[in-house]
């Protein structure tokens, strides 16, 4: 990884979906007229003025355009908002500008127009290998469309990334190794590789609840996950976090920032912003509903549903959630800014000696076991 500064980040959320996936809780729509696209983006950049307001001065280090489907944005809409972004903040010359992309090939004829705009790297909503998942999962595309998308995408875009879910239904260690091993042929240097979970109020949700999803026991979760670790590791791409792999350099900087707990804007209905103002940490919330969270942005130039102060314990617990996900850990110099303290001793003690973390000088780190039961590795250390 480059720096460990974190920077400052631009997330803009465009909530919009051609379909909606039976397993997702994104903050995502369908709408059955057509959506005034420009006029979206055009509250976004009102949105960002506002930002700009309450945190000038930054310089810009990485911008992600994340959904929903901000690939069904047309290129001049993502242009203005970039346009935006650079008329209000210092830009980084080396910004890492990205674009999550569904793979239909309508989608991917936008690729050119992103490039032209701008974008420097995609994450492409890839998801399975097999057309028999794609379909149980939703998705408006086959393996083949996705692959052509992807290879599309890894020629027109410096960096490209694919998503792929696993642990789905009925899914076999044997599936996902042969599954996993034909992905890693085709990576260009960053995948993310999700376990499936069932969110609340989803329709995957209601199947689990009547028992028509077999999803994977205990063991067969663990099992996946190891192939997971041994199979991207011996591709020369190690997880720097629980679900990222990449290759040394290529990791994703705008999500780097969330997970070092660094300073980041988040436009968009539903997005989310935790911005420093001295010694304070503001954490604000927009409004969910894209229609009304538009609205508010017309009448008042933001759509801000929550602002407050993060307390510095809450900080130091958000410190630790999220710095515990990423393979280069915490900074307990920085934990015990925030905390008054470090974590219990006895605690740490008994957690290196069960090898789920490791403590290195000034860090403290989740072992790959450990980033596996990380809810209760934290737990611990948070009491
Ligand atoms: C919010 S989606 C947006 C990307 C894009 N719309 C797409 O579907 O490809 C970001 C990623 O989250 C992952 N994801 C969403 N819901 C999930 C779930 N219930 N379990 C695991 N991964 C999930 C998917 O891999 C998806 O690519
Ligand atoms: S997974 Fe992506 S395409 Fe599917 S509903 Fe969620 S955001 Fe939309």
């Amino acid at each position: 990884m480059r720096s460990s500064e974190p920077g400052f980040g631009i997330y803009l959320h465009w909530p919009f979906c051609k379909a909606k996936c039976p397993y997702c809780d994104f903050n995502s729509h369908v709408r059955h007229q057509p959506v005034d696209e420009l006029g979206f983006a055009e509250s976004l950049a009102r949105e960002l003025q506002w930002f700009a307001g309450q945190v000038p001065g930054r310089e810009v280090t990485s911008i992600f355009f994340g959904g929903g489907t901000p690939s069904l944005m047309p290129p001049r809409a993502v242009g203005h908002v970039l346009d935006e972004i650079a008329a209000r903040w210092r830009v980084s010359h080396d910004v890492e500008v990205t674009l999550e992309a569904n793979p239909t090939s309508a989608e991917a004829r936008n690729f050119a127009g992103y490039r032209a705009a701008g974008v420097n790297r995609v994450s492409v909503g890839m998801q399975a290998l097999s057309n028999a998942d794609l379909k149980a999962l939703g998705r408006q595309h086959d393996v083949e469309e996705a692959l052509e998308a992807f290879r599309m995408a890894a020629r027109i875009f410096p960096r490209a990334s694919f998503d792929l879910i696993y642990a789905r239904p009925g899914q076999s260690l044997a599936d996902w190794r042969k599954e996993l091993s034909r992905a890693l042929e085709e990576q260009r240097g960053h995948m993310s590789l999700y376990q499936l979970t069932i969110e609340p109020g989803t329709r995957f949700a209601d199947l689990h609840a009547r028992g028509q999803l077999q999803m994977p026991d205990e063991d067969l979760a663990a099992g996946l996950f190891e192939a997971t670790q041994e199979l991207t590791e011996k591709a020369g791409l190690p997880a720097y976090e629980i679900s990222n792999h990449a290759r040394a350099g290529q990791e994703s900087r705008h999500n780097l920032l969330y997970w070092r707990y660094g300073e980041y804007a988040g436009v968009g209905p539903g997005a989310h912003s935790r911005l420093a103002l001295g010694d304070d940490r503001r954490a604000i919330v927009m409004e969910k509903h894209p229609e009304t969270w538009r609205q508010m942005v017309f009448e008042r130039g933001h759509g801000v549903a929550e602002d407050t102060i993060v307390p510095p314990a809450e900080q130091a617990s958000e410190y630790l959630l999220m710095g515990m996900r990423i393979a280069e850990g915490i900074a307990l110099d920085r934990y015990r800014a925030l905390a008054g303290r470090l974590p219990d001793e006895a605690k740490v003690v008994a957690l290196e000696k069960g090898g789920l973390i490791h403590r290195r000088g000034n860090r403290l780190t989740a072992s790959v076991a450990g980033r596996r039961l990380l809810n209760a590795v934290i737990a611990e250390l948070a009491l």
